[in-house]
């Protein structure tokens, strides 16, 4: 009777262990729950390497292009949509219902003025259509420009000058007024991610980066030499799943 009730008590310490592997197996953590992204640059060099990442990462992904027929991904958890960044009705129609949308696009206007290039009209229109989706609006994460950032105090757009009315100029002060733009807002979930010490676009993914703010990435052997696509990916996916930067610039580096 003695060892029936020893094995009894083993079996039942036997099924409560297992049960709690099932339902730890079972429960998503926060960070693992799946998101809907939508990605703006998603034929682009960063934009197709962050759409793979989150659907390495179990997300589903909307990925936006002016021709939507080029994407090649085969993958149930994406879908391609036709979008134009610059146009707000067309936003209103490709972000609502999403819980995150990525921009990673690049263009310039035919002065290559700052205020044409792409990045700062993406940053206009979205936050045109945040307003006017309320408290259903998405988060967004925006690609940025090394150059927005500081060191030691002083604006990398101080310390390299650019000539007006060059492609180089409208595109590094674009990344400078939408970051102003979204600075300037209140209500609406913005994010910045900006490289410190440019892109390796070759480079490996790692899945190991140091993160900042508004000042560049510096270790004891001297400023950051920039990050790779996959990693800026790695990066950005991040951020979805574990929020920190709301409301604010972030810059990532080695
Ligand atoms: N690559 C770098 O080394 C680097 C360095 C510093 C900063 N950045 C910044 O990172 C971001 C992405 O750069 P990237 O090199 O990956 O860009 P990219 O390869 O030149 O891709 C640009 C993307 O913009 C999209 N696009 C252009 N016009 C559009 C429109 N009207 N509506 C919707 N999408 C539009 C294109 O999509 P479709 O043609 O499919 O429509 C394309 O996927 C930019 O903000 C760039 O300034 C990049």
């Amino acid at each position: 009777m003695k060892i029936f009730q020893l094995s009894f008590q083993k079996i039942k310490h036997c099924l409560t262990a297992l049960c709690v592997i099932a339902l730890t197996a079972l429960t998503p953590s926060s960070a693992a729950l799946a998101n809907t992204i939508v990605i703006y640059g998603a034929t682009g060099n960063i934009g197709s390497k962050i759409v793979a990442e989150a659907l390495d990462r179990g997300h589903k992904v909307i990925g936006v292009s002016r021709t939507p027929e080029s994407f090649k991904i085969n993958n149930p958890r994406f879908s391609a949509v036709k979008g134009d960044v610059s146009n707000l009705q067309s936003m209103l129609e490709v972000i609502k219902g999403a819980d995150a949308v990525i921009l990673s696009v690049r263009g310039s206007g035919p002065n290559n003025y700052p205020e044409e290039s792409l990045d700062y009209v993406a940053s206009k229109v979205f936050i045109q259509a945040a307003r006017q989706l309320g408290k259903d609006a998405p988060r967004v994460i925006q690609l940025g420009g090394g150059s927005t950032l500081y060191t030691k105090g002083v604006l990398g757009l101080d310390a390299r000058p650019s000539t007006e009315g060059t492609a180089q100029h409208g595109l590094v002060w674009g990344h400078w007024l939408a970051l102003q733009n979204y600075r300037a807002t209140t209500a609406v979930k913005w994010t910045v991610v900006c490289p410190s010490g440019g892109y390796d676009a070759e480079g490996p993914r790692t899945g190991k980066y140091r993160q900042g703010w508004d000042e560049t990435l510096v270790s004891e052997n001297g400023p950051s030499k920039g990050i790779s696509h996959r990693d800026m990916a790695v990066a950005v996916i991040d951020e979805i799943e574990n929020p920190k930067a709301i409301k604010r610039r972030m810059t990532v580096g080695y």
